[in-house]
């Protein structure tokens, strides 16, 4: 008879990576488990992530809407209030609805899930403590054993020695995802994905927000164009900033707390603030995985976990992909590394495509990017084109008034081949598609440029991008 404790592959954690990996390992025809110790499956993403943070975004973005920009339409709306309580349901709705779904497709597709924390005394097995909440069952403990183990647990918000996490005043962005009310004053630390988000969220909600940000700029990686762009913005719609600035210290005052920070002429400033949400990264998470135990190798960082092109950690049949591994920590990333490493597993092939990978930042306007930058290409000596456009331009961008920004690509000088693309406005996230899809297909900015785009449409701006490469954009001077 089959041993019911073994599976083909065994997944640690139910985010993006893990849940996608279960599901295309199971497709393959595999026996799969995957283990996970919330009482929901869908991790850091679908849970205090991605998903609630997009909703938030939405809805502010409508409140915000409705209080400021709508006038510009001739529409006239008094007295808008808000109900942060009915905001916070929706949110809290969206979110069980698609980890719910999840439970679902895991049954669908006969992937076991056992709830639980899981440690691995030895390479090949997993024990499996069931806890009160996980899943709702209290099976005690459960030994696993499996031919595949990949370690999907995702990372957990970086803290800062100087002003630690105490959950009310000093908060992460889980906590910032659910405040009760909206906070008179919130300091950001750090002008980073999450830092200018959940910044705009209550900006938009009537936070009167200041980010704090060591670099002298926003968004480091992002190309520095786009950057200052976004950055004119957010101040426009009333966010402050204070670059090349440290956080030194943090004590209580009477109503809140009292950053201490010091400017890059070493000056100290104080600011004072009601909550301080802290979003300075990420880092793996792996606590009572009995990873030291077993010796896993560490990459040079000494925290993400070292694993070779086919994700093997140095232990024998464990894997490691995500926010675990080298690379950017974003859910569609880890997505397909869970799909490669799932395929890897059932047949010896699966691979991702590092440069073709989207980078987006859901503020008002958006910011998108794929393959290098500008900053990027010249540190490598690639020589390359540039062409622009602004959605200055664009009718349909002009007609929806989502005019601010611009659509910038970059293409190989000698083959024209597409080596990345930044676009900075309304629907970038939905328009980085395109570049993605052309630099899967090894394409070049002329392909773009004859290719036939709906008008009037957003889209058009890359079009005219491409178009601009070769110093022919049709509809600009
Ligand atoms: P981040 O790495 O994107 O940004 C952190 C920022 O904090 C950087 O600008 C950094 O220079 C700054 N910083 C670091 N130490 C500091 C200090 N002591 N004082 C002041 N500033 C300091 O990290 P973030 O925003 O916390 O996000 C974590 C991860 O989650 C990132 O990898 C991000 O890509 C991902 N994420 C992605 C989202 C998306 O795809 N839309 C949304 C939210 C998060």
């Amino acid at each position: 008879m089959a041993d019911k404790n073994h599976y083909d592959l065994a997944v640690i954690g139910a985010g993006p990576g893990g849940y996608v990996c279960a599901i295309r390992a199971a497709q393959l025809g595999l026996s799969v488990a995957l283990v996970e110790k919330e009482a929901t499956l869908g991790g850091t993403c679908l849970n205090i992530g991605c998903i609630p943070s997009k909703t938030l975004l939405d809805s502010s973005e409508r409140f915000y809407e409705a209080r400021t920009a709508a006038a510009e339409h001739g529409i006239k709306i008094k007295g808008v209030t808000l109900d942060l309580r009915t905001m916070m349901k929706r949110k809290d709705k969206v979110v069980r609805k698609l980890t719910g779904g999840l439970k679902s497709l895991m049954k669908h597709h006969g992937v076991e899930v056992v709830g639980g924390r899981a440690t691995i005394p030895e390479p090949g097995r997993i024990t499996v403590r069931s806890t009160d909440v996980a899943a709702g069952t209290d099976e005690g403990e459960r030994t696993l054993s499996a031919q595949h183990i990949v370690l999907a647990t995702g990372s957990v918000p970086t803290e800062l020695p100087a002003v630690p996490f105490d959950g009310k005043r000093v908060v992460s962005s889980t906590e910032a995802l659910a405040f009760t009310e909206v906070p008179a004053r919130l300091a950001v630390i750090g002008a980073g994905a999450i830092g200018l988000e959940l910044g705009s969220v209550w900006q938009r909600l009537g936070s009167e927000v200041t980010v704090v940000e060591i670099l002298p700029r926003l968004l480091p990686g992002f190309d520095s164009e786009a950057a200052k762009l976004l950055q004119k913005e957010l101040q426009r719609q009333g966010m402050r900033f204070h670059l090349e600035t440290r956080v030194t210290g943090l004590s209580e005052t009477g109503a809140g707390v009292e950053l201490t920070m010091i400017d890059n002429g070493d000056s100290e400033h104080k600011l004072e603030a009601d909550t301080v949400l802290v979003a300075v990264g990420r880092q793996p998470y792996v606590e009572g995985l009995g990873l030291e135990q077993l010796g896993i190798a560490r990459a040079e960082d000494g925290k993400r976990l070292k694993v070779d092109a086919q994700y093997r950690t140095s232990i024998d049949g464990v894997y490691a992909i995500g926010d675990l591994i080298h690379g950017p920590m974003l859910a569609h990333k880890a997505e397909e590394e869970g799909v490669a490493v799932a395929e890897l597993a059932a047949d010896g092939y699966g691979h991702v495509n590092y440069e073709a990978v989207p980078n987006v930042v859901y503020t008002n306007p958006e910011v998108a990017a794929v393959g290098r930058n500008e900053a990027q290409l010249k540190e490598t000596g690639v020589a390359y084109r540039v062409g622009r456009f602004a959605f200055s331009a664009n009718g349909r961008a002009l007609a929806s008034a989502a005019d601010r920004g611009m659509v910038k690509v970059l293409s190989d000088e000698r083959t024209d081949r597409v080596l990345g693309a930044q676009i900075i406005g309304s629907s970038a996230s939905e328009l980085i598609s395109e570049l993605v899809t052309v630099m899967e297909f090894g394409g070049s900015a002329e392909d773009i440029a004859r290719i036939c785009h709906a008008h009037p449409t957003l889209s058009e701006a890359v079009k005219e991008a491409a178009l601009s490469v070769a110093g022919r954009a049709i509809h600009s001077i």
